[in-house]
């Protein structure tokens, strides 16, 4: 099965196939709350010709119902959330210290009305299933939406989240995601 691009012919973006090697999810060695923590993450959800990128450092990755998986927290009012929702799949991408500049425009400018792509300095790539990453990325997960719910402020056991985090009252939506592909930079 040809990748998309080569499908389509445009010679516009690289298929993360050249530049990376397919990992294990058992066996991602990062350090697993550090990498998330500190390093951050790009949460993208869409197609290639219509997706979104946004800046996350909440979330982490585990094993439930037999799969790897991830969990990520999205705020409804991300312009990334209608992209969430209308799709089956996202990925995560992993970005090297030198990228640090371009997390954080992707972490304060809403694709809403900024082409924060460009202005970040970002090359799309795409996996075979169409997802979309970046050619900057060191690592890269592909994942599959298995399970979302709200978080919901009568469900804190300790008040003390909901009073720092939510006096807005936009409470995150949580996806909990299989991880379907994993991949490093070659
Ligand atoms: C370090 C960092 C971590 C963030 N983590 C999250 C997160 O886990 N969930 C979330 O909803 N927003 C998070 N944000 C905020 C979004 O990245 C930010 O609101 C972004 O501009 C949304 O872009 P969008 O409107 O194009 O989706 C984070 C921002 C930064 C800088």
């Amino acid at each position: 099965m040809p990748f998309p691009e080569e499908m389509s012919g445009d010679g516009i973006s690289a298929s993360i196939k050249h530049t990376m090697n397919a990992l294990n999810p058992k066996e991602i060695s990062e350090k697993a709350i550090g990498l998330i923590a500190d390093r951050w993450m790009l949460v993208t959800a869409g197609t290639r010709e219509r997706f979104n990128t946004m800046t996350a450092n909440w979330g982490g990755m585990g094993y439930l119902w037999n799969k790897p998986v991830v969990f990520v927290f999205v705020r409804p009012n991300r312009y990334t959330f209608g992209f969430m929702e209308e799709n089956e799949t996202f990925t995560l991408s992993f970005l090297g210290e030198e990228y640090r500049e371009a997390l954080k425009i992707c972490g304060s400018l809403s694709g809403r009305d900024t082409d924060k792509v460009t202005r970040a300095g970002l090359t799309p790539e795409f996996t075979a299933q169409g997802n979309v990453t970046f050619a900057q990325a060191d690592m890269v997960l592909e994942c599959r939406k298995l399970y979302t719910d709200m978080i919901r402020p009568e469900r804190f056991l300790d008040p003390s989240p909901d009073t720092k985090w939510y006096s807005d009252g936009t409470y995150h939506k949580i996806y909990i995601a299989e991880i379907t592909g994993a991949w490093k930079r070659k």
